[in-house]
């Protein structure tokens, strides 16, 4: 007898997050069109979304290709026609394997990279996007220099002590940088465990 091994990995973060973050995609991504995700992890947010949201295409992508078995499973498992195959996407590299999106979703990667990655991330979106083209981004950051609370100052120590060049970012810094690349902010929304969603338009 053949037995088939559940490749899926699991993210307690994603499993809860993955809902509050579905209403706001709701409000601000396209009717229609591909929506590209980076850093795309266990594969569970690329699958709730979808199955959500049939009417977008979805193309999941992550630098580690060892996370994309997982990613097919999770999309595979629920059945899903409206994602396509993972693809490696280094957001820093100068090309990307996407020729167009009309929207980019980038989940908890910005403080778990360094600010380089932040850096390709919006040069890579705005050589990608169409005008109006809607770039969300979700995670911890510091407003005004300041943690917004103490459990998001000890999450930034322990991700420095995991790599200094790690962090929970400065949301106007994110912003400042996102400005010189031709986006505006559209919408900052307070999400559950002192995360924020971040929605950038491009020009
Ligand atoms: C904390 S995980 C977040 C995964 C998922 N979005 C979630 O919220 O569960 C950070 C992800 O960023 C990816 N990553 C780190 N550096 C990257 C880069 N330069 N380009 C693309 N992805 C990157 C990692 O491979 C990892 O999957």
């Amino acid at each position: 007898m053949t037995q088939i091994q559940d490749v899926r990995q699991f993210s307690p973060a994603a499993e809860r997050n993955r809902e509050p973050i579905l209403q706001v995609l709701r409000r601000h991504l396209p009717a229609a069109g591909l929506v590209l995700e980076i850093a795309s992890g266990t594969g569970q947010h690329v699958a709730h979304f979808a199955a959500s949201l049939p009417e977008l295409e979805w193309q999941p992508s992550d630098l580690s290709t060892d996370l994309h078995p997982s990613i097919r499973a999770w999309v595979e498992d629920a059945g899903l026609a409206n994602v396509r195959t993972p693809l490696q996407l280094d957001v820093t590299a100068d090309a990307w394997p996407v020729e167009q999106a009309e929207a980019i979703v980038c989940i908890n990667m910005i403080h778990i990279s360094p600010w380089a990655a932040t850096e390709g991330l919006l040069r890579g979106a705005a050589r990608l996007l169409p005008q109006g083209g809607v770039l969300y981004l979700y995670g911890p950051y510091k407003r005004g220099g300041q943690h917004t609370a103490p459990s998001n100052a000890d999450f930034d120590a322990s991700l420095k002590a995991r790599n200094p060049e790690w962090g929970v970012r400065n949301l106007e810094d994110v912003e400042s940088l996102a400005g010189t690349h031709g986006f505006e902010p559209v919408k900052v929304v307070e999400m559950p465990a002192n995360n924020l969603s971040v929605v950038f338009r491009r020009a």
